[in-house]
C-alpha cells in the first residue's frame, strides 16, 4: 500500500542557505511517527514545508505526496484547501493560533463552516459534539468562553478539536504539549491517540521529549543539523539506536520521564546551518568519529525491520554497543 504521506530528497533554503536537506521519510495511514532533533535541527521548517506554510522566500526542492499528489506543486488555494481537509494542525501555543477577541464557539464554529456548508445552528452543535470528544467539560457552556478564560490545557484541546473539525487524514502536531504540566501532557497524548484509533488519522508528532515518543510514537525519525540521521521503529529505536547521535539522546535520557523539558547532553553544540562541519555533521561530538566520517556526507544504510541509519560505522559497530 502507498503511504500516506511521503517526502522524498527535501530540502529548504533561506537565501541560499540550507536548513532542511535530503529529507526522506513515509508516514502510512494511521501511523503515529515522531520527528525528533535538538533545537535548530530542522524540525518545523520540515513540517511548514509539509504545510505549504513557509514564507516565500524559502526555496524548497525535492518531492511531498500526499494521497498521489504533490504538494509544492498545487497552487495555494489548493493548499489552503487541502489544509482544511486532509491535513490538520496543531502547534505549541494555542494563545497565539486562537483569536483572542472571538469566542472559542465561533472560531470553532468558522472553522467548520469553511469547509462544509452548512448551517450555524448545526455547525454549533457540531462543535459541542467535537469539544465533547476532546474531553472538555460542559462543552455547551464552553462555546461562549474566549480564549483567554480557558486554561493553556482547554485552549490546546480546542485546537485539536479545530484541527479536527474536518475529519483530516493526517495530524501535524509541533511541540503541542511543550508548554503543558506533565499531567496535562499525558492526557492530551491519550487524547492524541484516541483521535487515531477513533477517526484513524495519521500524525506527524514533533518534540524534543523523548518520553513522548516512547509514549506514543510508532516510528521515529531523528534530525541532526538539517538531516536524518536516523528512523526506526521505537522498539528498535530504544533498545538498539544504530546512529551513535540516536545512542547519545538515549544514554541522556534516564528515565521514560515525561518532565524531561529538553533533549540531550551530549557534549558539544549543535552546529548552526552556515557553520556545518564537512562530511558527517555529527562527527565533531561523536566518541566514535574516525578521519573518514569528516570526508563525505554518510549514506543512509538500511537495516532489519526498517530502521536506517546515516553512520559509516553503524554496521561495524552492531546495535547498541556500549559507549
Ligand atoms: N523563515 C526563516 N528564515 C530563515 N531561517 C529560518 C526561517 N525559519 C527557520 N529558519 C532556520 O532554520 C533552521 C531550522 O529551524 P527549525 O525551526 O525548523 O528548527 P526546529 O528543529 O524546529 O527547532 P526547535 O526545536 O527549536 O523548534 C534554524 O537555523 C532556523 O534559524
Ligand atoms: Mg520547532
Amino acid at each position: 500500500m502507498s503511504p500516506l504521506l511521503s517526502l522524498r530528497n527535501v530540502s529548504v533554503a533561506f537565501g541560499g542557505q540550507p536548513v532542511v536537506r535530503d529529507v526522506s521519510f513515509d508516514v502510512a495511514s494511521r501511523e503515529i511517527v515522531g520527528l525528533v532533533g535538538e533545537s535548530g535541527s530542522g524540525k518545523s521548517v520540515t513540517a511548514l514545508a509539509i504545510l505549504g506554510l513557509l514564507p516565500p522566500t524559502a526555496e524548497i526542492t525535492g518531492e511531498i505526496v500526499f494521497e498521489g499528489r504533490d504538494l509544492p506543486a498545487l497552487g495555494r488555494r489548493q493548499m489552503r484547501r487541502l489544509r482544511g481537509a486532509g491535513i490538520g494542525m496543531i502547534f505549541q501555543e494555542p494563545m497565539s493560533s486562537l483569536n483572542p477577541v472571538f469566542t472559542v464557539g465561533d472560531q470553532i464554529i468558522e472553522a467548520i463552516r469553511v469547509h462544509q456548508r452548512i448551517s450555524r445552528r448545526a455547525a454549533a452543535d457540531r462543535a459541542v459534539e467535537l469539544l465533547e470528544k476532546v474531553g472538555i467539560p460542559a462543552p455547551r457552556r464552553r462555546l461562549e468562553d474566549y480564549p483567554h478564560q480557558m486554561s493553556g490545557g482547554m485552549r490546546q484541546r480546542v485546537m485539536i478539536a479545530i484541527a479536527l473539525s474536518c475529519s483530516p487524514r493526517l495530524l501535524i502536531a509541533d511541540e503541542p504539549t511543550t508548554a503543558l504540566d506533565v499531567t496535562i501532557q499525558a492526557q492530551l497524548l491519550d487524547l492524541l491517540a484516541e483521535v487515531r484509533e477513533e477517526f484513524g488519522t495519521a500524525v506527524v508528532l514533533i518534540t524534543h521529549n523523548m518520553g513522548v515518543i516512547a509514549e506514543i510514537a510508532d516510528r521515529v525519525v531523528v534530525m541532526y543539523a538539517s538531516r536524518v540521521v536516523e528512523e526506526a521503529g521505537v522498539f528498535p529505536l530504544f533498545d538498539h539506536p544504530r546512529h551513535p547521535y540516536t545512542r547519545g539522546l538515549m544514554a541522556s535520557t534516564p528515565a521514560m520521564d515525561m518532565e524531561a523539558p529538553r533533549l540531550v547532553t551530549i557534549p558539544g553544540g549543535t552546529p548552526t546551518p552556515g557553520n556545518l562541519p564537512p562530511g558527517c555533521n555529527f562527527a565533531p561530538r561523536c566518541g566514535y568519529a574516525i578521519p573518514p566520517c569528516a570526508e563525505g556526507v554518510p549514506p543512509m544504510d538500511a537495516f532489519a525491520d526498517g530502521q536506517r541509519a546515516a553512520c559509516i560505522r553503524a554496521r561495524e559497530l552492531g546495535p547498541a554497543a556500549p559507549r
